[in-house]
């Protein structure tokens, strides 16, 4: 469970540098994941994608360009990351809060949630929430960092993770307090079987983990109930 408050914060405090700050702490791994996931909705054909807790945009463009058909849009409750979002050239965005979201039920054939259900106020209340706005046999993506289990790149990433991502983005956006959070959230963050639970027990059936990277990062795939 996060603090909105501080979220709110210290996303305005790295708006402007989230972009560079990810790519080079992922070494732009991050854009190979987006497309997997963009990939991956290709095959469900969707006409209405929500991304949520867009941010600077990726994965919405990522998703728009690879389902031109499809009308994709952006929701996040920073206005300072959104527009990074719109310098990024794209507009269809809305300001909104996760957990209490500003659309019809049962509306959307595909949502999206990357490196932002991990930062909301409650996990099973936003988990719902998007639930509620997609349609019945609608799919829910999330992509969020993970703590690989393999022996030796675990205890390599955690070392990563906790002293040279949290001193290095602190370098390129001057907030290294908002990157000791984030870093933090991840160790916190559910992974894998418990994660698939978590999505289960809150809307969803059938959620299935997808491990990128080592385990660096998981994509999550889950139907709503038709
Ligand atoms: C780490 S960024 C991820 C941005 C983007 N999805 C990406 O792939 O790079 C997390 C985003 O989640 C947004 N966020 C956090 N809590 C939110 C909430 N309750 N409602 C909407 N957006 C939220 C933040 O404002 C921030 O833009």
């Amino acid at each position: 469970m996060q603090d909105a408050g501080f979220v709110r914060k210290a996303f305005a405090g790295i708006a402007s540098r989230y972009v560079l700050a990810n790519h080079v702490l992922s070494l732009g791994i991050d854009c190979l994941w987006r497309r997997t996931t963009a990939n991956r909705i290709v095959q469900l054909k969707p006409k209405l994608v929500l991304d949520l807790a867009t941010g600077s945009g990726d994965l919405a463009q990522a998703i728009q360009k690879a389902c031109p058909e499809a009308k994709v849009l952006g929701a996040d409750f920073s206005v300072p990351m959104m527009r990074e979002a719109q310098a990024r050239r794209f507009h269809q965005l809305i300001a909104a809060d996760g957990m209490a979201l500003p659309f019809k039920d049962d509306v959307f054939d595909v949502l999206t949630v990357a490196f932002g259900l991990r930062n909301m106020a409650s996990w099973p209340a936003a988990l719902q929430e998007m639930s509620r706005v997609l349609r019945p046999g609608g799919t829910l993506f999330v992509l969020d960092f993970s703590i690989p289990r393999i022996p030796g790149i675990r205890q390599l990433y955690l070392f990563y993770l906790k002293h040279v991502m949290t001193r290095i983005a602190g370098w390129i956006t001057g907030q290294r307090e908002a990157y000791v959070y984030l870093c933090g959230s991840i160790e916190r963050f559910p992974s894998g079987k418990e994660m698939e639970a978590l999505i289960c027990a809150n809307g969803f059936q059938s959620a299935c983990a997808k491990q990128l990277t080592f385990g660096i990062a998981s994509l999550y795939e889950a139907k709503k109930a038709s």
